[in-house]
């Protein structure tokens, strides 16, 4: 059977830009950017975007196209069979961080509809934080949010490659632009924002310590969606006369506009309400409710805000949900329908403890951290890492001129930073993200 392809160039750049931009960009990258050190942790994250992510997502991209197979089949046809188990782990990797992304992908339904039926009027300031935590700790809510969000993404995914994914991302993301671009001129006109800009743009550099790169890098390889198979298998269906370098350099650049913008809408009204910057994870989900609540139309904002992130997490879910589809499909000969539906169910099984930890089961530890936490830290930790630095190895030494042709398109296209790529994939990227991993995990 002929593989499947990305009707357009345009198509497979906003396909990648949809699983880039995502909950990392509006969710995580205000809040670290709040938490490390605002200008400071901003200039250390773009260095290492474009150093070393643009270069692991090239290889990935390359990779995918080469080989024109799932990240398990992909590993085997460059590398042999032991690097396919990091194929494997790829897919595995994939599989885990859906279960619990689709949980806050459901938080984000959630809040869609209790500012459509109302359920939020009314609240005020600092109830927000008890509102919060009556959801996620409830033990059914959660799970039917987390249900719905991933029927959509099986319902997107079932439809294939160019009628399902790259249909949704044409829709979704102009859509994305659009309200990010309503809600930052909103936020930047409000009394007092000039001092999150300020805080946001304005490097300090006391702030710079192991800690803050170790993050930074750790978020760079998040956002771009490395390490987990998506760029692998969203490049299978790339065509032949694509350039790679080119969509790719799209693709970080669109990713970092947002989180830009992001941190343009989120910082300034922080600082305007005199809310903490570093107020961590719950910034999304307690303080900015609390400001809309105080703003006029605040209820209108509000969904436009949530819809925002709905999306930005549907379009970085069905990236996912499509490695662990690919895989199923080519290895076991599964057709696309009957595997997309069962691989949703299977998810959706595995995400159920995930939500549960964060209420009813949160004495229930692994490592000393509960089921959500602990998905989140060994893949952060160790699956990503491994994964990226396999595909630089792969790329950079086992299977370099395949790749070098790759990305020139057989020569046809030459690519004026290859030598930089190549060294950067085989000794520079792999030293960073080793240094990374020693540091989360010994602290060193
Ligand atoms: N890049 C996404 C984000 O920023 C997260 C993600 C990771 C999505 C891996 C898909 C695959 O939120
Ligand atoms: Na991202």
């Amino acid at each position: 059977m002929q593989r499947e392809h990305w009707g357009s160039r345009i198509g497979f750049i906003l396909a990648a830009a949809g699983s880039a931009v995502g909950l990392g960009n509006i969710w995580k990258f205000p809040y670290l950017v709040g938490a490390e050190g605002g200008g400071a942790f901003l200039v250390v994250y773009i260095a290492f975007l474009i150093a070393i992510g643009l270069c692991v997502m090239i290889a990935e991209i390359a990779l995918g196209r080469h080989a024109q197979a799932n990240p398990f089949s992909a590993f085997k046809r460059v590398g042999g069979a032991g690097w396919s188990i990091f194929g494997l782990m790829a897919v595995l990797t994939a599989f885990l961080i859906l279960s619990f992304y689709s949980v806050v992908g459901g938080w984000t339904i959630a809040y869609v509809v209790k500012t459509l039926t109302g359920g939020f009027s009314g609240y005020s300031g600092a109830e927000f934080e008890g509102h919060f935590g009556a959801l996620v700790t409830d033990a059914v809510e959660p799970i039917i949010y987390h249900g719905a969000f991933m029927a959509i993404g099986v319902l997107i995914v079932i439809n294939g490659i160019s009628g399902g994914i790259e249909k949704a991302s044409k829709i979704m993301m102009p859509l994305l632009f659009i309200l990010l671009a309503l809600l930052v001129v909103r936020s930047l006109t409000l009394e007092g924002a000039w001092a999150g800009v300020e805080y946001f743009l304005v490097p300090d550099w006391s702030h710079l310590n192991p800690d803050m790169v170790a993050a930074a890098l750790g978020q760079a390889f998040f956002t771009l969606s490395l390490g987990m198979g998506a760029l692998i298998t969203y490049g299978s269906y790339l065509g032949n006369k694509e350039s790679i370098p080119n969509a790719a350099m799209w693709v970080v650049g669109l990713d970092l506009l947002v989180a830009v913008l992001a941190g343009f809408l989120i910082l300034p009204a922080v600082f305007a309400f005199n809310m903490d910057p570093a107020a961590g994870p719950g910034l999304t989900f307690i303080t900015l409710p609390a400001i809309f609540a105080e703003l006029p139309f605040g209820t209108f904002i509000q969904l436009c805000f949530f819809v925002l992130l709905f999306v930005a997490a549907i379009t970085s879910a069905i990236s996912l949900l499509q490695v662990v589809v690919a895989f199923i499909c080519e290895e076991f000969n599964v057709g696309r329908k009957a595997a997309t539906i069962w691989v949703g169910i299977v998810i959706f099984l595995f995400g159920v403890p995930s939500s549960l930890a964060l209420g009813v089961w949160g004495d229930v530890t692994f490592f000393e951290l509960n089921f959500f936490d602990f998905l989140g830290y060994l893949t952060d930790n160790y699956f990503l890492p491994l994964g990226a630095i396999a595909t630089c190895l792969v790329a950079g030494w086992v299977s370099y001129d395949k790749f070098a042709a790759e990305v020139t398109n057989d020569g046809e296209r030459p690519f004026a930073y290859l030598i930089a790529w190549k060294w950067m994939c085989r000794v520079f990227a792999p030293i960073a993200i080793i240094y990374v991993m020693a540091h989360s995990i010994f602290g060193v």
